[in-house]
């Protein structure tokens, strides 16, 4: 199926604009996953310190929004650029709507089980991040995808210290959830290539994909944005 797998059956030949700039996308792709990756460490490590559950509320909380965020962006990206898509591209798009509507579901549930509330807001330190991807979507169908390709690859570096503290803490649902959300993550990363590669197809939406994968790179890596690091207004 191809909503299973978006690259199968994929032949489409990759504009040859787009070829010489991925060197540098993968090349952000990969610090700004490690720069996430070494802040989420020293989160865990804090936390073993303190152990206060409300450093894992915190935590959770910007993750929590910006699940709901992808659910409201996906929707407008269908809403306003959808049918210049291939109808397979509407429908796994549409599947990763949902998807990211079960995470907000059930990483909500982890914060209520460690008794806060599910975000209904953007926290202060998502709201950067969020205004960022709605800009997006203003300027171009590839824009805020290409945004929400790299803030999801970055996430990724995230996962192996939520998966240890799941295990380590004995928060049961924390590692049952993730588990789905780390194998969903694949597909939509997966999608997001490809809806990148087959619809890049001038200098100017290499120009609007670089700008959004770069700028979202500075967005999840600057310190004062810090959407890796838990909300500091719930925190503090
Ligand atoms: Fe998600
Ligand atoms: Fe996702």
């Amino acid at each position: 199926m191809p909503t299973d797998s978006p690259g199968a059956g994929e032949h489409h030949q990759i504009y040859g604009g787009l070829r010489e700039v991925t060197d540098e996308m993968e090349r952000l792709r990969a610090s700004a996953t490690a720069e996430v990756q070494r802040r989420s460490h020293k989160f865990w490590a804090e936390f073993e310190q303190k152990r206060d559950p409300q450093m894992l509320i915190a935590w959770f909380i910007p993750r929590c929004w910006r699940e709901i965020d992808y659910v409201f962006m996906l929707g407008e990206e269908i809403r306003r650029y959808g049918l210049s898509f291939e109808r397979r591209h509407i429908t796994a798009l549409s599947k990763q709507l949902y998807q990211e509507a079960e995470h907000y579901e059930s990483v909500g549930r982890i914060i209520e089980r460690l008794g806060g509330n599910a975000p209904t807001e953007p926290p202060l330190s998502a709201r950067p991040w969020s205004e960022f991807l709605w800009q997006c979507l203003d300027r171009h169908r590839l824009s805020a995808i290409a945004a929400w390709y790299m803030s999801e690859t970055a996430a990724t570096g995230t996962f192996e210290g939520i998966m240890d503290g799941g295990r380590r803490y004995e928060l049961p649902d924390v590692v049952r959830t993730y588990e789905g959300i780390i194998k969903d993550e694949k597909f939509h990363l997966g999608l997001g290539r490809v809806i990148i590669e087959r619809y890049t197809e001038n200098a100017d939406d290499v120009e609007e994909v670089m700008r959004s994968l770069r700028r979202m790179a500075d967005l999840v890596t600057a310190s004062h944005t810090a959407i890796d690091l838990y909300d500091d207004r719930v925190g503090g």
